[in-house]
């Protein structure tokens, strides 16, 4: 049990929980996208997926301590390699410097892992932790984004999350070993398509809905 305790709380052990709990919030913002992209098959269709999402019962409670867990490893051991790289500065820009130099995902990690923590406790707030008994996803999607301020907030978040999922995604495989210099030009590739992908599928919601609200 110690060397998984030690292993963990080693420098790359802390790479490999961020790399794996990184990765699997890849696969959920996917997983999210597509459900949220029934909202173009009008509202029937997107409450209809709500509720086969809320008819999994014990699965969707499952599934949302798992994303509390892997948050909490994800920002605490972020925050400590942060400060860690902070202490260490002389040799900061080696640690930090990947195979890919210096782009404006990896320089600004951190603050954008900040934002996006802001806008997920915002989202949550609006959308999750929220009496619904005389309400529905649905209207409170309209509600919320026949704001003009709302709409922007969301705009700007996920352009910073795309940010963040760019350089995270690739960086993450390139810690879990896959760095052939073959390979790599085509994970980053990939990775830059993702997070377009995120960017563009999720900002466009918030402008549909609020042309139809
Ligand atoms: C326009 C963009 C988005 C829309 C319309 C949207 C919509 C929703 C809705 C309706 C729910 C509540 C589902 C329910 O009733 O249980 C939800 C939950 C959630 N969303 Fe989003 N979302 C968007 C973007 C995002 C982004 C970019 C992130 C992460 C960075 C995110 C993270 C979450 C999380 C963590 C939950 C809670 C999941 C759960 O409790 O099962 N969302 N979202």
């Amino acid at each position: 049990m110690n060397w998984l305790v030690n292993t963990l709380t080693s420098s790359i052990g802390k790479k490999l929980m961020m790399a794996v709990t990184g990765l699997c919030f890849c696969g959920f913002l996917a997983v999210h996208l597509i459900g949220n992209l029934t909202i173009y098959g009008g509202k029937e269709m997107f409450l209809g997926y709500v509720e086969h999402l809320h008819a999994l019962g014990v699965l969707i409670t499952l599934a949302e301590f798992g994303l509390i867990a892997l948050a909490l490893i994800h920002i605490i051991t972020g925050l400590t390699l942060y400060l860690q790289n902070l202490k260490a500065r002389p040799i900061r820009y080696n640690t930090y410097k990947s195979a890919g130099g210096r782009t404006i995902g990896s320089a600004t990690m951190p603050y954008t892992g900040i934002l996006i923590i802001l806008f997920v406790l915002l989202h949550l707030l609006t959308f999750r932790f929220v009496d619904k008994t005389n309400t529905n996803d649905f209207q409170i999607l309209v509600t919320t984004f026949s704001q003009f301020g709302s709409v922007l907030i969301y705009i700007v978040a996920v352009i910073i999350a795309a940010i963040h999922v760019s350089h995270g995604l690739w960086s993450g495989f390139q810690t879990l070993g896959l760095s052939h210099p073959k390979y790599m030009p085509i994970i980053m590739g990939l990775s830059v398509v993702f997070a377009v992908i995120v960017g563009v599928g999720f900002g466009f919601i918030p402008i549909y809905v609020s042309l139809i609200a």
